[in-house]
């Protein structure tokens, strides 16, 4: 997808559909104003009239527009004036391009970045424009014999009004189309059924990104006589039921002048199919638990993004993956087994498997001496309960971590929550057998996830991220959602930018 940034009367501009955002109040915004000027005052008719109502999100598609240059006009509602804060600019924006999607035309032209929204620049609103074109465009059709019609949409100028900075809208919009590929490339990750998507079949993705990097990315596949070697039976404990094998996969960026600059690690729990194994799951929507590797899919899509942005920091990207399944070799409650950190936990239920596959991966982030570590993962349904659909779950055992995060989720609008880690909750996880066990019982179920995750934290800066309800989508809807590679990515260009004032300093 291209974004070019022009500052052009939008009246002049050629393009197949002229996008013009209008509030209820009818008081135009600079380009609707020069449109109106150009149309007869089409606009503005159309809102006296009542044949536009300017509602947040609606749309009216105008075919034929006197005056203009553009082959179609689309108004699109942007509700209340002293109401436009995010929420309703991204509602806007994905309105207009939902139906751009459907047009027989493979470009437009936008006039977003003139909306007025509190606190948020011409490059942000750029950005989320370019996330959003490419959020819009996604379909995920491989397994349907009639794909029905693919959207054509490939070219989206971004209208930057006289005054307007148009420098910044092309930086927003860089950063945007960075993203919203690697949101995409997520999305396809998750849906992929259980079938395809494999731990082998991800080692295999992580493979083809390396070597379609051109140098900039390797990737170190660890098969199960590798894990074996290392000690990491926590995590092979997990697929000890399933045919499918395990695998960490190890992918490192280097993108620091100083190839010995600490990374950044990011963790992704990659169960490819979690039945609870012997602790068996209900059946009603299991066959949504192959969207358990969806914290994989977004630490792949954010080593997309890296790969198109390029960010100046280093990066390890690990995913541990398995399946999780009843069968006779299957780990049963009350197993005891040895994580890699040599700490024994005792298996009080095999549907808490997450964890397991994560702690060893936290280990063996030991050996890369991190900047920082960040898991990612659809650790629990209690943190669906916690904070619904629409925050991820934050823990972390450093609260300057924790506010990167929740900061690097603001600016990308793609939003975190910060729960306690107290020592209060860690004795939950007391176990009559072993070290600890792997459950903490019903009370606070995310935050105990949390404590035992902290247990193989404790040699870096360290956060988790629980996406149990932001990762997926269901009912009619049903779909990965990309979440949370927009903060990832964000989270990582807010490093690039605190070394390089780092080295200023230095200086
Ligand atoms: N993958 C699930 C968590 C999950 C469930 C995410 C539903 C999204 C929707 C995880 O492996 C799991 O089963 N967790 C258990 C933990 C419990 C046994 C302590 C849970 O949340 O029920
Ligand atoms: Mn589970
Ligand atoms: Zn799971």
């Amino acid at each position: 997808m291209e974004f070019p940034v022009q500052t052009a009367n939008p009246a002049k501009v050629e393009t197949a559909c002229l996008v013009v955002p209008v509030f209820k109040d009818g008081d135009l915004l600079p380009a609707a104003a020069k449109l109106d000027d150009a149309s007869e005052r089409l606009i503005g008719q159309l809102i006296e009239r009542e044949d536009f109502d300017a509602k947040l999100g609606n749309v009216q598609m105008i075919p034929f527009a006197p005056g203009l240059n553009a082959d179609r006009l689309l108004l699109v509602g942007l509700g209340e004036r002293d109401k436009c804060q995010e929420a309703a600019f991204r509602k806007a924006v994905d309105a207009a391009f939902t139906t751009l999607a459907t047009l027989p035309a493979d470009d437009a032209a936008v006039a977003f970045t003139d909306v007025p929204v509190p606190d948020r620049h011409c490059d942000w609103k750029a950005r989320m424009v370019a996330e959003a074109a490419h959020r819009a465009v996604y379909r995920f059709t491989e397994f349907k014999s009639e794909p029905g019609p693919t959207p054509k949409l490939d070219r989206v100028t971004l209208l930057v009004s006289e005054g307007g900075n148009a420098e910044a809208a092309r930086e927003g919009a860089r950063v945007g189309d960075g993203i919203g590929q690697g949101i995409n490339a997520a999305r396809t990750l998750g849906n992929l059924p259980g079938n395809v998507c494999t731990p082998r079949y991800l080692a295999g993705r992580a493979e083809q990104l390396a070597a379609d990097s051109a140098g900039l990315l390797t990737a170190e596949i660890l098969d199960e006589e590798a894990l074996e070697a290392l000690g990491a039976h926590s995590l092979l404990s997990v697929g000890r039921g399933s045919e499918e094998p395990s695998r960490l996969i190890v992918m490192k960026y280097q993108g620091a002048e100083d190839p010995g600059e600490a990374p950044h690690v990011l963790i992704g729990k990659g169960i490819t199919f979690d039945s609870g194994g012997i602790s068996l799951k209900p059946g009603e929507a299991m066959d949504e638990m192959k969207f358990d590797m969806c914290g994989a899919a977004g630490v792949f899509g954010a080593v997309s993004s890296v790969l198109t942005l390029k960010p100046k920091i280093n990066l390890v990207a690990i995913v541990a993956s398995a399946e999780n399944m009843p069968d006779g070799r299957a780990t049963k409650p009350g197993d005891i087994i040895k994580t890699l950190k040599g700490l024994s936990v005792e298996v009080l239920n095999t549907d808490a498997e997450g964890r397991l596959v994560l702690c060893d991966a936290l280990t063996y982030a030991e050996r890369f001496e991190p900047a920082s570590v960040v898991d990612i993962a659809t650790l629990t349904g209690a943190c669906i309960i916690a904070l619904g659909n629409h925050a991820t779950g934050l823990l972390s055992n450093d609260d300057d971590l924790a506010l990167d995060l929740l900061d690097a989720g603001e600016t990308a609008w793609d939003r975190a929550w910060h729960l306690p880690l107290w020592d209060e909750y860690q004795e939950q996880l007391d176990s009559n057998f072993a070290d600890l066990a792997n459950i903490g019982g019903r009370p606070a179920g995310t935050i105990t996830a949390g404590c035992f995750l902290s247990r193989f934290a404790d040699k870096f800066p360290w956060a988790h991220l629980d996406i149990a309800g932001t990762a997926w989508q269901s009912g009619k809807q049903k779909g990965a959602s990309g979440r949370p590679v927009s903060l990832l990515v964000q989270y990582l260009l807010d490093r690039e930018a605190d070394s390089r004032v780092e080295t200023e300093d230095e200086a």
